[in-house]
């Protein structure tokens, strides 16, 4: 046997060796973006956070309408409006229109919200934000996301 070039067994084996250690890296890699996945907020700050969202006559009455772009609902009762955030509390999930009462439900752990986005059942720890509103030169509806306003607050029209 030779020492100075390696033979094509060793050179096999060294190829073998560096893919595995190459593939490994890589698996972890993946495993560490995963993880990283989740502690990053489900929503995305770059947007625009100051948006109009229309006239409110075209939102229903008693209803809250969903707005998926912005995830924010728009929650109408007669000439009053709020913005609702449809980020859940707990983890991020986006919530829904609760199907068996008024409010809200957020499907990945059960959390519910009252219409206002009080939280009152499951591991929500806190109510959904609620965004200022006000009025664009032409009647429209504008939600501004920077600024948190009480829950309970409302604008009228
Ligand atoms: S993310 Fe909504 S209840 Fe867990």
């Amino acid at each position: 046997m030779s020492h100075g070039e390696p033979n094509s067994d060793e050179v096999q084996s060294r190829r073998f060796f560096v893919g595995g250690v190459f593939a490994f890296l890589t698996s972890m890699g993946l495993i560490v973006l995963g993880a990283f996945r989740f502690v990053v907020p489900n929503v995305l700050y770059g947007k625009n956070q100051r948006f109009k969202v229309g006239m409110p006559k075209d939102f229903p009455d008693k209803q809250a309408t969903y707005l998926p772009e912005q995830q924010v609902f728009i929650v109408r009762e007669g000439n009053s409006y709020a913005a609702m955030s449809a980020v859940c509390t707990h983890l991020g999930c986006t919530i829904r229109t609760d199907p068996d009462r008024p409010g809200f439900f957020c499907p990945c752990h059960g959390s519910r919200f009252k219409p206002d986005g009080t939280n009152y059942a499951g591991p929500a720890p806190k109510p959904l934000e609620a965004y200022e509103i006000s009025v664009s030169n032409l009647g429209e509806l504008v939600v501004d996301k920077r600024t948190l306003i009480s829950p309970k607050e409302r604008y009228r029209v």
